[in-house]
């Protein structure tokens, strides 16, 4: 049965109605065997696309493509957060152009946090970026001192209308608009000439972001670009239990940058999806595919076969909650200190690209 798969997907609730209104696919393993290998697939983290097919296909080809993604600098990345720089680091494998947009203005609009502070929270993700293996020559910019991207948003403007912005987004204030419109402009930046032309790019997203792709795509199809394809990944979940981690809670959240017996006492205190008693859950097994703490082992735990035994011990009930966590915490606090160990030699490099990046005019 599906549900005995340790890695059959646990799909966000609104997959469904996108891939029915909008032609979200499914990655299908004919897909997965095209790329490299990695846990996101494998596990079915990353699960949908819009047309990876041609960035597959450019790569097979030798014709040049570009990754590029964006992220508000509103927070410090989180342990959930290493999924997407794991996600660039498959395109960047693949020999994709590397494009980060520090999106500083969105963060001024929807969490009006001033460039300042995006700043220095932007130095600390890149830090973390590096870290993972992102390397130092991708192209990081800032929304604020990239003019062509500023540019492009006002370009493209044209052919936006009231009435699709409100019904993509509802009423909002003009910024927010504005900051959907600089998105599209940095969707499409790598398609510029500067950066040689128009080409394939893929954009790793979350599914709320499928907006804002759905109406570049509109756009890029209007001015004779190469329409850019997407591919769509689950959050971890917050170790309170709902449904995405985020510094909204800070108790369900574990920095990159969290002491680690600090992350370790936060693990043990985690909500599980085990049973109120113990033997119940001898009886009938524990929940892992609402269990803050499996997604925990989904995201983070290199090896398969350590996260598919606590999958079958789990469910089989020969495993209760204290040992896993136990468990867990001491594999979060072992990954933390050798993240944290890198993370502090590449910092120099991480305030080099900053400077360089903030006061940016290619
Ligand atoms: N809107 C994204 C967020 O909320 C950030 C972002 C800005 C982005 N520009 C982008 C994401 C371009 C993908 C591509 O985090
Ligand atoms: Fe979650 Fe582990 Fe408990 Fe299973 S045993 S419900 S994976 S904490």
């Amino acid at each position: 049965m599906a549900s005995f798969d340790p890695f059959s997907p646990v799909i966000p609730e609104d997959y469904e109605r996108l891939a029915g209104e909008f032609g979200i696919k499914r990655i299908t393993p004919d897909l997965v065997r095209r790329l490299p290998d990695s846990y996101l697939f494998r596990r079915n983290i990353v699960f949908a696309h819009r047309d990876l097919e041609r960035i597959l296909d450019a790569r097979d080809q030798g014709r040049p493509f570009a990754m590029l993604t964006g992220i508000k600098p509103s927070n410090h990345f989180h342990v959930g957060s290493k999924l997407v720089a794991d996600q660039m680091l498959v395109f960047q494998e693949m020999g994709a152009r590397m494009f980060y947009a520090v999106a500083d203005i969105e963060a001024y609009h929807a969490n009006r946090q001033s460039l300042e502070e995006s700043r220095r929270i932007a130095e600390s993700n890149i830090a973390d970026l590096l870290a993972l293996g992102i390397r130092e020559d991708s192209y990081f910019y800032f929304q604020s001192s990239q003019p062509k991207v500023k540019l492009l948003g006002y370009l493209y403007a044209r052919d936006v209308t009231n009435n699709m912005l409100r019904a993509v987004y509802g009423e909002k204030q003009i910024g927010h608009y504005l900051s959907a419109l600089l998105q599209v402009g940095d969707i499409l930046l790598p398609e510029e000439p500067e950066f040689g032309g128009p080409k394939p790019v893929v954009i790793p997203v979350g599914l709320d972001q499928d907006p804002h792709i759905r109406l570049t795509r509109d756009i890029a199809g209007k001015h004779g670009l190469v329409v850019p394809s997407s591919t769509y990944h689950r959050f971890m979940r917050s170790l309170t239990g709902s449904e995405k981690m985020s510094k909204s809670e800070p108790e369900g959240m574990i920095s990159l940058s969290e002491d680690p017996e600090v992350a370790k006492k936060k693990v043990m205190k985690a909500f599980t999806g085990g049973r109120p008693t113990v033997a119940e859950q001898k009886k009938e097994g524990g929940n892992p595919r609402i269990c803050p703490v499996y997604d925990l082992l989904l995201y983070l735990e290199p090896d398969d076969s350590v996260v598919r035994k606590r999958f079958e011990d789990c469910t089989a009930g020969r495993i209760m909650c204290g040992e896993c966590k136990r468990d867990v915490a001491e594999r979060i606090a072992r990954f933390l200190e050798s993240h944290q160990e890198k993370r502090e030699k590449v910092l120099p490099a991480a305030r080099e690209i900053v400077e360089r990046a903030s006061k940016d005019c290619p």
